[in-house]
């Protein structure tokens, strides 16, 4: 009898830990700002589960706007590519083995502009689902500037530093010969073209005849530097040229 009661507890106890197991709360966690992105890199937008848990038996489903046709969708533990948005095609991952980490982060490769935009991330486990919204901005660095001279109706002359195909509008600076900064004087207008990209142009005022300027246009996102070296390995001879955009 004492022997009987003993397993009916445990019975009890198996019971309840699998129910727990299905119903299992969780959230989806997302970066807390925008993930950014310049044009033709790969990016991550990351998303877990909080609590962690194995989301390997879920199914977790990266979408747009259209939840039947997704930029990912995994599903009965396999990559699931036949309704996937045309656009995304070889350009997605998910990282399999984090998975069980409860990590359902988006590897998505090549950027293009169009991929800018708000994606949501749909993770159900059959009984319990959750999603979060994360917003991807891409970023274009436009055409290197340059300058030309232009005269306004009251014959001022006036300098112009114009650049095409920007996606966001970027810091622009003018200098003199002597490096001072005159950038307060000038003004900056800027168009959209047909693409959907920036035209931008600065205009300065010139007041000495015998001066050189010069234009800066420099993306107001942190990027790297661009880093072009030269090595040459001769006894003591080494040295490196960098640049930044
Ligand atoms: C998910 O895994 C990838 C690859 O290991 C890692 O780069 C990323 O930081 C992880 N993300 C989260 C949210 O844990």
């Amino acid at each position: 009898m004492k022997v009987q009661k003993q397993w009916s507890c445990f019975v009890f106890f198996l019971l309840h830990m699998t129910h727990t197991a299905w119903t299992q709360i969780f959230q989806v966690v997302g970066p807390s700002s925008a993930v950014l992105v310049f044009v033709g890199e790969d990016v991550t937008l990351p998303a877990s589960l909080s609590p962690v848990i194995s989301a390997q038996r879920f199914e977790v489903r990266w979408f747009r706007d259209d939840f039947d046709s997704p930029v990912l969708l995994y599903q009965n533990l396999q990559i699931r590519p036949e309704h996937q948005m045309q656009a995304y095609e070889g350009r997605t991952a998910l990282f399999t083995e984090e998975l069980l980490k409860g990590n359902v982060s988006l590897r998505l490769k090549d950027v293009r502009v169009s991929d800018g935009g708000l994606y949501k991330c749909f993770v159900d486990s059959g009984p319990w689902n959750e999603e979060v919204h994360i917003t991807l901005n891409v970023e274009v660095l436009g055409d290197q500037p340059s300058i030309s001279i232009s005269y306004t109706e009251d014959q001022q002359t006036t300098l112009v530093c114009k650049a095409d195909k920007w996606g966001t509008t970027p810091d622009v600076t003018w200098r003199d010969m002597n490096g001072v900064d005159l950038t307060s004087e000038s003004s900056v207008t800027e168009e959209r073209d047909n693409e959907g990209f920036l035209r931008v142009s600065s205009f300065i005022p010139i007041k000495q005849e015998f001066n050189v300027f010069s234009c800066l246009m420099r993306s107001k996102v942190p990027r790297p530097d661009w880093h072009s070296g030269l090595a040459i390995y001769g006894e003591y001879s080494e040295f490196m040229v960098s640049s930044s955009y």
